[in-house]
């Protein structure tokens, strides 16, 4: 169906792409560590590891990530990389005067000494460790005849950016647990700290509500998936489609994530995007229904109504939401509301008169800021789509700009934050490649994102004043499902690219620089290779790309 490299091709593309003297191959005194830390200070020499290595933890706040490492090393080595508050040759330790999420990373004769700001910034010293290691320390298998060792170094790093997110549709297409583990647990070896969870579709509701089982008994169901683009002529698959996360599955994945120092972004779409919820209690429509949990794509007309009962709905779903999720956020969709329902609802248009507004953009407007206030009574703070900029800003929201960065700019200048997320260049389910070769992808407007692309972006608009730029709090990209079915073809879709965004949403803006970027990334990909990473050969690494017919250059 789709056309992927086969591993097989990936790994001779990796092996003669080490071994072939192009200037893709990575300089033995250059580490791989990707997202480019701020400093880094290579030196003569490297420090051996043995079978006596060991964690030396000073602070019980770090054990459970020494725990973590200890067991992801211990399976390539064959060692048992004990953890203890006894010396031994990995140490780590908390120093405050470190900022969040920061840390120093330090190799010499005695061993590696990591520092971190908090638990996160010594979690991150731990992944650049892994990441000057041989990437056979990614391997799922005793890895034998390996030298462990790293370099004498001294690196000094810390994020441009506090919020640093993948997001990932589990509405268009279901996504396991171990799989949505996976993808978390690749996200934070490049140091991404925030999983956005889109829960809740047209296409179906991915998370149990105690108090309203159809969601998920209902609700979680097709009936079949439209082919491809065959939306007219409609073509259906004819199979079943469906899946739904327990909350006790929820918790778990929480805590994976937690371990992993990366918070989870929890979405629950309002008003629009709701024909799930719609088919499984048609109550909380506009029109009489029935609703059928849809089957194609696109921007759909069965939306929420303004009703009371519609209020009480959301308000408990949001509760038991709010409960589960220990983060501050909670995100409520708001993007792509079409409005001819509520302009023919006399529900809706008696909302409109009570209340005094406009319209239905303000009537939009009126829903989303009732249900921010219901959610900061909950000491959870509201994420939007740059739509809820439409009608007027609720007070508190953060803006999520997807169309573009105007919205991002407009926020920022009314004192919300903003996490930037815009189309042309943080959309990992836009082509990333040649549509003739590559699987079936978004192509809306022809736009191609490549992993060069993706590099350049730059998340704080020049426009903006030094006191405005401080909303920008930082920048995420998107994996919408349409045409994504399987975890194969997520990975395709988000590896290396997140790679790039990595760098834009970690290191210093003044060290981008596209060349050092592919050097290190040469370097970097053999350990997702090890990790069984479905990702995607940059043509600028592939031997068997030919370069000059592209007009690239190596
Ligand atoms: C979106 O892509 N509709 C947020």
């Amino acid at each position: 169906m789709t056309r992927f490299p086969s591993l097989l091709l990936v790994l001779i593309a990796v092996s003669i792409s080490v071994s072939s003297g192009c200037t893709s191959v990575p300089d033995p005194d250059y580490l791989p560590i990707v997202p480019r830390p701020v400093t880094v200070e290579l030196k003569a020499g490297a420090y051996q590891f043995s079978g006596d290595s060991g964690f030396w933890v000073q602070d019980a706040e770090l054990l459970s990530t020494a725990e973590l490492f200890s067991g992801e090393f211990s399976t390539p080595t064959g060692w048992a990389f004990d953890v203890s508050d006894e010396k031994g040759d990995i140490e780590l330790a908390l120093n405050s005067e470190l900022g969040p999420e920061a840390y120093t990373l330090d190799v010499d004769a005695n061993g590696v000494r990591i520092m971190g700001g908090d638990a996160a910034g010594a979690f991150y010293g731990l992944q650049s460790l892994r990441q000057m290691l041989p990437p056979h320390i990614d391997a799922p298998v005793l890895a034998e005849g390996v030298e462990w060792s790293v370099p004498f170094s001294h690196i000094n790093d810390a994020p441009r950016f506090s919020y640093r997110g993948l997001h990932l549709d589990v509405g268009r297409n279901f996504f396991d647990v171990d799989f949505v583990k996976s993808y978390i647990d690749t996200m934070a070896r490049y140091k991404f700290n925030r999983f956005h969870w889109h829960l809740t579709e047209d296409q179906g509701w991915r998370i149990e509500i105690d108090s309203y089982p159809l969601l998920t008994e209902v609700g979680a169901w097709r009936k079949e998936t439209v082919v491809e683009k065959n939306l007219d002529p409609y073509i259906g698959d004819g199979i079943p489609h469906g899946g739904f996360y327990t909350k006790d599955q929820v918790r778990d994945v929480i805590a994976y994530a937690a371990q992993r120092h990366v918070m989870i972004i929890p979405e629950i779409e309002m008003p629009g995007h709701a024909g799930a919820a719609l088919a499984a209690y048609p109550e909380l429509g506009c029109l009489p229904g029935p609703y059928e949990v849809k089957t194609t794509w696109g921007i759909q007309s069965d939306i929420f109504c303004p009703s009371e009962t519609t209020f009480s709905f959301l308000t408990t779903v949001l509760d038991e939401v709010a409960e589960l999720f220990p983060g501050p956020y909670i995100h409520i969709g708001g993007d792509e509301v079409p409005k001819e329902q509520w302009e023919q609802s006399p529900v809706a248009q008696e909302v409109i008169r009570r209340e005094g507004l406009a319209d239905e953009h303000e009537l939009q407007s009126w829903f989303i800021r009732r249900i921010e206030k219901h959610l900061n009574s909950r000491n959870k703070n509201l994420i939007g789509w740059d739509e809820i900029l439409e009608g007027g800003l609720a007070p508190n929201a953060t803006v999520m700009s997807w169309r573009g960065t105007e919205g991002g700019i407009a926020a920022a200048r009314e004192g919300n934050n903003v996490i930037m997320t815009p189309t042309n260049y943080s959309y990992f389910d836009f082509y990333q490649g040649d549509p003739e070769t590559e699987p079936l992808a978004m192509n809306w407007a022809k736009r191609i994102i490549t992993l060069d692309t993706v590099y350049t972006f730059e998340p704080i608009p020049d426009v903006l004043t030094a006191d405005e730029q401080k909303y920008i709090i930082g920048a995420q990209a998107n994996l919408w499902t349409e045409y994504i079915s399987t975890p194969e073809y997520v990975e395709y879709m988000v590896w290396p690219r997140a790679t790039a965004l990595s760098e834009v949403v970690w290191s210093p803006k003044s060290h981008r620089d596209i060349d050092d970027f592919y050097l290190r990334l040469g370097g970097n990909l053999p350990h997702l290779e090890h990790l069984g990473i479905n990702y995607r050969i940059p043509e600028r690494l592939d031997p068997l790309y030919d370069q000059s017919a592209s007009g690239e250059t190596m």
